[in-house]
């Protein structure tokens, strides 16, 4: 497993420097498998294939491009990224002055690790496809995949057409795609894709839904978020019961592997790299978004979904309980019952 990215010190693998190189490779040895029983069929699956089916939309046409969006334009409360309206005060290395800047730089550094994102869905799910024994997953796997194909067109769209700037992809969600495509165990990719990352992505989408600033990426966040709900829901389909009589030595692997996935995401929210592009004291900033209660609510908002799942997978043990609890990603009094 790769070595976990300390925020104090720049992660050690996967660098901002990688992160802005075009390309990023990873090298795994997986197993095709091809299934030639096409009758048997997973009920629940299916219908969420079904679901799937009847839900495609069209980015293009589907989507009101005719909106102007101004980088940078002057926000009102109404249509600010109320999100971010709390980054004022004390301990905020924001000074008033440059509030909307912030907005809009937050707004466009969470829209690109979105984006990011949504490329990492595309490519491990097209990696389920391949290496998921069941016909029906097979199916869904591929239904998912054009489903994320869209999410990055609109995303991407959006950015190039509207915001004009793309931050890179984050050092934390960067190395947690490179771990997941480095896997061989195709419910590891389930791990890391339909449960942590998705988990996070629909709670970032509904919050971005509602508190961004301009209309057209609310009905982009909006659209998104309806379809991951199917995708986690896959996810949990696909391994409710998978661990109940696995070994210990399996369930320590997947407990290690979600542990590292917990604290990249964790890491993720420090936003370093608007800090950065705006040339405030990184230090304070990192500092800031650590300690800072409304931040450590929102991640506690994000987290919300994983734990939901990892609690009805029997994922959520005391090692990770402890982690949720240390890294202030969970309320204590939400950990009452693991299992
Ligand atoms: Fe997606
Ligand atoms: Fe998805």
């Amino acid at each position: 497993m790769t070595a976990v990215p300390d925020e104090a010190a720049d992660p050690t693998f996967f660098t901002l420097d990688a992160a802005k190189a075009d390309l990023m490779q990873v090298e795994s040895l997986t197993t095709a498998c091809l299934n030639w029983d096409y009758g048997k069929r997973d009920s629940r699956v299916w219908s969420l294939y079904e679901k799937n089916k009847a839900s495609q939309w069209n980015a293009t046409t589907d989507i009101d491009w005719d909106h102007d969006v101004r980088f940078g334009a002057e926000l009102t409360e109404e249509n600010g990224a109320r999100l971010a309206g709390f980054v004022v005060g004390e301990g905020s290395p924001v000074p008033r002055e440059l509030l909307t800047q912030f907005r809009w730089e937050y707004q466009a550094w969470m829209c690109s690790q979105f984006l990011h994102g949504e490329q990492g869905a595309l490519v491990t799910t097209a990696r389920l496809v391949e290496t998921v024994p069941d016909m029906d997953a097979k199916t869904y796997a591929a239904s998912q995949v054009a489903d994320e194909a869209r999410h990055v067109e609109a995303f991407a769209k959006y950015m190039d057409e509207k915001l004009g700037t793309v931050y890179p992809v984050n050092p934390g969600l960067g190395t947690l795609l490179h771990d997941v495509l480095s896997e061989s165990r195709w419910d590891i990719v389930y791990l890391g894709m339909q449960v942590v990352m998705e988990g996070l992505a629909i709670t970032g989408l509904r919050l971005a839904s509602s508190g961004f600033g301009d209309p057209l990426i609310r009905q982009i966040t909006k659209m998104v978020a309806a379809d991951e709900a199917r995708h986690i829901a896959f996810g949990v389909t696909m391994l409710t019961g998978m661990y109940q009589d696995a070994m210990s030595a399996e369930l320590k692997e997947r407990e290690d592997f979600l542990m590292e996935s917990i604290r990249l995401m964790s890491t993720r929210f420090m936003l370093r790299e608007v800090w950065e592009r705006m040339e405030l004291d990184v230090d304070k900033g990192l500092r800031f978004a650590r300690t800072n209660p409304m931040m450590a609510t929102y991640r506690q908002l994000l987290f919300q979904q994983v734990v939901h799942v990892l609690r009805q997978l029997g994922l959520l043990t005391e090692r990770v309980k402890e982690l949720l609890l240390a890294e202030n990603l969970v309320r204590p009094e939400t950990m009452v019952s693991t299992r």
